[in-house]
């Protein structure tokens, strides 16, 4: 009998302790859980959205899956994202007859699921191709077939899915010459235009861009993407716009009021210009790192402006948006922090001059 009040009581206690811890554990998921921001809240979407123009990261798709307060800030601050990786050729086309959308139809399910514009990257590069590709001697017949069925199976893939997509990358070498890849030396150089062709004609709704780094403002490398793209309009080739990819540091930042040319002289070829892979390294800076921090911010501020009053400049894109997740420190092989928010996702100085740019837009 007592044994069986003793073990009553004992269940009793143990019952009404771990109550106790199911209440402390509701009450800490309640107060950790952030507040789902609402529309008249201060982010960076809210405020963009107000200026016709999309803000957007580039996602990398470990961080997506693994990481619950980067879900939480992506979908927070933006309403755009492009795939840092799963979208290259190597990733999402691994053998010649087999192709993986796993990871990329995550973040585009993601993407839909929150109300954002996925901005597809890349279909031919020079980079991220896959073994079997790269290691076979293609007649150009051959070559052509590959890319073409590529780029249909991509792009058909995610139809009336991808606001626009990165068609080409980095393909503009020196002066009136193409970078020497794979594509441009068994194709030649229409394998350009082809590849405009073929995504325009298996999506026609998406806009298709022309994508590089170092043609942001103005100087050898921009007058030859200008010319790039000039000619393709000439060619009657479907593109639409012109991506600026703006990995940039604050040694080097660019002049605003040359990037503001360069954006202008596309419009008035009738092109849209996105901002696509914006981030501001700071270990070659001089100063403490609040100050560099500083001057990283400004060199947001700056462009963002400069975006926001071109009627073209219709997206700004940051490559991450968390120092957690950066690709920086791997391709400098140094450690710094690039993007807008730190590694414990708090907002630094930059996303603050990005807010302010944003509400103080009109005025
Ligand atoms: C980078 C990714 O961020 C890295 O994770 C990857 O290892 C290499 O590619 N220009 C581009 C992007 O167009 O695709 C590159 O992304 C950065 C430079």
């Amino acid at each position: 009998m007592l044994e069986r009040q003793m073990i009553l009581k004992w269940l009793n206690k143990s019952l009404s302790f771990s109550a106790l811890i199911l209440l402390g554990l509701t009450a800490t998921l309640l107060i950790s859980i952030p507040a789902i921001s609402q529309p008249g809240d201060t982010t960076l979407r809210n405020l963009a959205q107000e200026q016709n123009i999309y803000i957007g990261a580039a996602v990398s798709i470990k961080a997506l899956r693994n990481d619950p307060n980067y879900r939480e800030v992506l979908t927070r601050e933006f309403n755009m994202v492009t795939p840092e990786n799963v979208m290259k050729f190597k990733p999402i086309h691994p053998e010649r007859d087999r192709y993986d959308f796993t990871a990329a139809n995550e973040i585009v399910t993601f993407a839909k699921a929150n109300q954002m514009q996925i901005r597809g990257h890349t279909l031919v590069w020079h980079r991220s191709l896959p073994d079997w590709l790269t290691e076979t001697e293609w007649t150009r017949e051959e070559l052509i077939e590959i890319l073409r069925r590529h780029i249909f199976t991509v792009v058909s893939h995610y139809r009336g899915e991808i606001y626009a997509w990165d068609v080409i990358n980095e393909a503009v070498g020196g002066k009136d010459s193409l970078r020497k890849t794979i594509w441009q030396q068994v194709i030649g150089s229409d394998y350009v235009e082809l590849a405009f062709r073929w995504a325009h004609e298996a999506d026609p709704n998406a806009l298709l861009f022309y994508n590089d780094y170092g043609g942001e403002g103005l100087g050898e490398k921009s007058d030859a993407i200008y010319a790039f793209v000039k000619d393709l309009l000439e060619k009657d080739v479907p593109i639409h716009g012109v991506g600026l990819q703006m990995h940039k540091s604050i040694k080097n930042p660019p002049k605003p009021e040359d990037v503001a040319t360069n954006i202008k002289r596309l419009e008035e070829l009738g092109l849209e210009v996105h901002i696509t892979e914006m981030d501001v390294q700071i270990h070659n800076g001089t100063g403490t790192e609040e100050d560099r921090l500083v001057k990283q911010a400004k060199v947001y501020q700056d462009m963002l402006g400069v975006c926001l009053k071109a009627p073209n400049c219709t997206a700004f894109v940051t490559w991450g948006f968390t120092d957690k997740f950066t690709w920086i420190p791997g391709f400098v092989g140094q450690p710094d922090l690039p993007l807008i928010f730190d590694k414990s996702y708090r907002p630094k100085p930059a996303y603050h001059t990005l807010i302010e740019v944003l509400s103080t837009a009109n005025n």
